[in-house]
């Protein structure tokens, strides 16, 4: 058997990655894979083995997760302590142990929490893992629709458009590519956002090396690398046009507001991943 028969019967990540796919249960599925790689354990076999092989052609990315998963505990808390106590984390993924409402609440225990994404096949680990956490919901929509998501009334249970909030797109702009109008996308949100709101935003940078990964994982016939949109550190500014950016402005995720005494990376200014929170006036 060659390398290719043996690959053919791991289906792509496909809802997940392509929000126009099949729906349904995807498997292997992006969010249950980034689970993983933060060390939860609601993940198949099929999710596992794409992960190793991500693994293999960009052995950085489980990093690049972490890492990234470590900004979102400081955007959230720099968040609360400058008293947002709602969060719309549209594209969120499974709300593992750590994530927005754990961290919201260590600041402020009454913070509501709603989760949105697109692929209802984690909805039921999602729910479970949100079982017993008052004031947090996961809603499967799709956040192109914005009145559709601020109308859901599980969105409605824990949060009050009229009030300000920080919206949350994590990685979320990487499945929206330039032909669908990602920053008209951005701006309807902000526009749908009151005065003293707030976006918090990472996203994968042109980093060679994970495009030599998507490279190698085709030579390698794994398949075909999933679509994603990579972007410069200019154009994740650029998302924020009207909005007033927090200091340190755009930067590479491990230089937003790092904590005192942590050592993230030795040459943090080289990880092409960005990130950004900017206040609507
Ligand atoms: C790369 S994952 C990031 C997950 C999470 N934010 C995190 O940091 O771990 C992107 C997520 O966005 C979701 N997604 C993609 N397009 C979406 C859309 N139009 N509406 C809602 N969710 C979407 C995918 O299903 C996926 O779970």
């Amino acid at each position: 058997m060659d390398l290719e028969e043996a690959c053919s019967d791991v289906a792509m990540p496909q809802g997940a990655l392509d929000p126009d796919g099949a729906a349904g249960e995807v498997v292997p599925n992006i969010a249950r894979i980034r689970h993983l790689w933060l060390g939860g354990d609601r993940h198949r076999p099929d999710d596992g083995e794409m992960a190793r092989r991500i693994e293999l052609c960009g052995p950085h990315i489980p990093y690049l997760v972490r890492e990234q998963r470590a900004l979102v505990r400081r955007q959230v808390r720099f968040l609360a302590e400058r008293g947002i106590t709602q969060f719309l984390d549209l594209g969120s993924g499974l709300p593992d142990q750590g994530y927005v409402h754990h961290t919201a609440r260590e600041v402020n225990p009454e913070s509501g929490v709603a989760y949105v994404d697109i692929d209802g096949s984690i909805a039921s680990d999602a729910a479970a893992l949100l079982e017993g956490s008052a004031n947090a919901r996961f809603v499967v929509a799709d956040c192109r629709d914005v009145a559709g998501v601020l109308d859901h009334p599980d969105v409605r249970a824990v949060l009050d458009p009229t009030e300000p909030f920080a919206v949350l797109m994590t990685e979320l702009l990487l499945h929206i590519p330039d032909s669908e109008n990602p920053e008209g996308f951005v701006a309807s949100w902000v526009e749908a956002m009151p005065s003293g709101s707030y976006l918090a935003m990472s996203h994968f940078g042109e980093d060679d090396q994970v495009l030599e990964g998507f490279q190698i994982f085709e030579s390698l016939k794994f398949g075909r690398f999933p679509r994603v949109n990579l972007r410069s550190r200019e154009r994740v500014a650029e998302f924020f046009t009207g909005l007033e950016l927090v200091e340190p402005g755009v930067v590479p995720a491990p230089l937003w507001r790092p904590e005192p005494n942590t050592e993230t990376v030795r040459n943090p200014a080289e990880v092409r991943m960005y990130a950004g929170v900017g206040r609507k006036g």
